[in-house]
């Protein structure tokens, strides 16, 4: 069998009394665009963040491009791009100078460097957008500019969390067209929405419940297994059972 972008085996963090991700398994194959859905506190973030190697399992195990998250965080990071849920841009830095200090980060230097920035900004077209301050983008230029950063090192896998919270249909559009078109050249997208729509156009989906793996497969089979119809009717009975 080849590597798994992203193996991971009762996966658990607890914080304090409350246990956010629960006995998480779970295998993403290289090239997947991966939907991690479910109602708010279900545990995305928290699941997002120990693939990232930021937050520390208190239980079980995770690989990502095959390096373990515990063994090696470091690596891990080397490996991938976040998109975090709240953008992690510098407000009062351009356009350019934001992507300029990313590819500083991770490590690119002169003719290399110029050459990725000027191919990260062609691919998410923000070239008339570099001279301005990031704090003055839009909702919608701000997640692009977010994505190029993440992007900026060039990650077999990117992880996504609510890249499209708050922005208008036409530019989530777009951003999709850019992932699958990431996704065909071989990145692993895992992406988290509360976009049914969105959700629709992953290969495939987990859909969690205060911690808990509930359903994986298709948007058809998570809608069925849920008990819905629909993935919206999945929703609706996870989050009607998670006020009770
Ligand atoms: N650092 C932390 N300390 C304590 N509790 C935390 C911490 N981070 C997350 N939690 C709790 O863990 C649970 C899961 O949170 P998480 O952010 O993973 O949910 P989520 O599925 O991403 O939700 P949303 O859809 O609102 O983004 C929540 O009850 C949250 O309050
Ligand atoms: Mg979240």
């Amino acid at each position: 069998m080849t590597q798994a972008a992203v193996e991971t085996r009762n996966l658990t963090r607890r914080f304090g009394a409350l246990t956010a991700v629960r006995q998480l398994t779970l295998r993403i194959e290289e090239g997947e665009v991966f939907g991690l859905l479910g109602p708010n506190g279900s545990g995305k973030t928290t699941t997002i963040r120990m693939l990232c190697g930021l937050l520390e399992p208190s239980e079980g195990r995770a690989t990502v491009a095959g390096i373990d998250v515990t063994a090696a965080p470091e690596q891990v990071k080397q490996r991938i791009g976040y998109m975090a849920q709240k953008v992690g841009l510098y407000e009062d830095l351009t356009t350019a100078e934001n992507l300029d200090f990313y590819a500083g980060i991770y490590g690119l230097r002169g003719a290399a460097k110029q050459g990725r920035l000027a191919q990260v900004a062609a691919f998410l077209d923000l070239g008339e957008r570099l001279g301005q301050l990031a704090g003055e983008l839009s909702g919608g230029w701000k997640q692009r500019l977010a994505l190029a950063c993440a992007l900026i090192h060039e990650p077999a896998l990117l992880f996504l969390d609510e890249p499209t919270a708050g922005v208008d249909p036409a530019a989530r559009r777009r951003f999709w067209r850019t992932i699958h078109a990431l996704a065909q050249a071989g990145t692993t997208v895992l992406v988290t929405t509360h976009y049914m729509e969105e959700a629709e156009q992953c290969g495939r989906l987990a859909m969690m419940s205060r911690g808990h793996l509930i359903a994986l497969g298709s948007p058809a089979e998570v809608a069925a297994q849920v008990g819905g119809r629909t993935l919206e009717d999945a929703f609706v009975i996870l989050q009607e059972r998670d006020e009770r």
